[in-house]
């Protein structure tokens, strides 16, 4: 009898982590490295949410809380997604996890059984076809190509979608493509939807508020009333709030599946930190102005990488509408042979070359459903940014 789990061979070892496993290695061998493979904002928890955690410890709130989220946070949430998405949630249609990531398999666990299918546009975030597979789902990728804006077009999703398909999961701002969904997208996407009401939607809008140029964020639910009754809205603190490691994700959904996901939780990790529940209520309900300022950092950043890679044979760079990645397309470098005579065969083979021979470390397309690209985060400063494009641009120049 085999030890693992027959799922677990069926699950891929997350590729963004092995590339960065292999920039620390040669780090560590005394390489000069540019990472721009982290999917984190660069700057500081700010003051105000980093004092609140240090008050509920001082206050001895290091203890057990209710189960998926104490009440004053769960207030505050339905507080938000009254303010900011005309959305109205009761508490009791409130769960808070661990980070967004614990909140999405919670669902998937609560509802997926073996076969069940689930509909996700690619590029997508690397985990969400791991996490339907290690929940016995099968993942449907459906490929929005550049030439698409890398969004989901209406006529693909109800070709995706079979009596079998159970959710489709909505990524806007995306990670990895920076690409968001407008108002008419999504109503467009809706009107499909509404002709196929086994399927739920998961909407993932971690980067909600990191958005540009006047972008006009919407969530589904939001968009066409008549999905909230199976739609799950994911989000959370980590992006915008600057708190990855705080790990605090939350999401607003019908009854009966926050319930589930609670019975989910309550028997594996029990509740979020107690500390980081105080520090998210204070993000929520306290100051926001700090948001505006990070985006014009993140905008400035957004400008300088896409102009700079644009420059360069091979290279098309899109300009996003929102969170901190670009994506572009190495379409033009595949079959270029590198210095040393090797061919680049394809977009993993493109970064792999990029770390062996300038130290810059970003993640292949393939790793993301669609290729061949590669993702970018410019999470970092304008200096490093500079450095690692020059860098790139001698890559791409030296291959033949
Ligand atoms: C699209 C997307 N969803 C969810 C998450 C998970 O967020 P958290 O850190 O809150 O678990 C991430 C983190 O990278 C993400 O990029």
């Amino acid at each position: 009898m085999p030890f693992l789990a027959d799922r677990l061979a069926r699950v891929k070892p997350s590729p963004t982590m092995a590339i960065t496993a292999l920039a620390t290695e040669l780090k560590a061998a005394g390489r000069n490295i540019i990472a721009l493979s982290q999917g984190e904002p660069d700057f500081d928890t700010p003051p105000n949410i980093r004092e609140a955690g240090i008050a509920a410890i001082e206050r001895g709130e290091t203890k057990y809380t209710v189960f998926d989220g104490r009440i004053e946070l769960k207030q505050a949430i339905c507080g938000k997604f009254k303010r900011e998405n005309g959305l109205h949630y009761e508490p009791s249609q409130i769960t808070v996890s661990n980070g967004g990531k614990q909140v999405l398999y919670n669902a998937l666990v609560a509802t997926l059984s073996a076969g069940d299918e689930v509909v996700i546009p690619a590029p997508y975030w690397v985990s969400y076809p791991e996490m339907v597979l290690l929940c016995d789902g099968e993942p449907v990728p459906v490929s929005c190509p550049q030439n698409n804006g890398f969004k989901l077009r209406p006529e693909d999703l109800d070709a995706a979608i079979t009596p079998r398909t159970k959710w489709l999961i909505l990524n806007s701002p995306s990670n990895p493509s920076g690409a968001g969904y407008t108002e008419s997208d999504l109503k467009a996407l809706a009107e499909v939807l509404l002709k196929h009401d086994q399927v739920w939607i998961m909407t993932d809008d971690m980067y909600e508020h990191v958005v540009y140029d006047d972008f006009d964020f919407k969530t589904i639910a939001q968009v066409e009333p008549r999905l909230y009754e199976r739609t799950l809205t994911v989000n959370g603190v980590s992006k915008a709030y600057c708190m990855t490691g705080w790990r605090i994700g939350y999401a607003g959904g019908p009854r009966e599946l926050i319930r589930a996901m609670g019975a989910v939780q309550s028997n594996s990790t029990a509740n979020p930190c107690s500390i980081s529940q105080a520090a998210a209520i204070e993000a929520l309900n306290g100051p926001q102005d700090f948001i505006a300022k990070h985006n014009l950092l993140f905008k400035e950043r957004r400008d300088l990488v896409v102009d700079l890679l644009n420059k360069v044979p091979g290279l098309h760079c899109p300009r996003p509408e929102g969170a901190f990645y670009v994506y572009p397309s190495c379409a033009g470098l595949i079959g270029k042979r590198t210095p040393d005579g090797k061919t680049i065969e394809d977009d993993e083979g493109f970064v792999r070359y990029l770390l062996a021979a300038e130290g810059v470390a970003v993640v292949h397309g393939a790793a993301f459903g669609l290729a061949p690209h590669f993702r970018i985060s410019y999470a970092t400063s304008n200096e490093e940014l500079r450095e690692a494009c020059a860098r790139i641009e001698r890559a791409c120049r030296a291959l033949q």
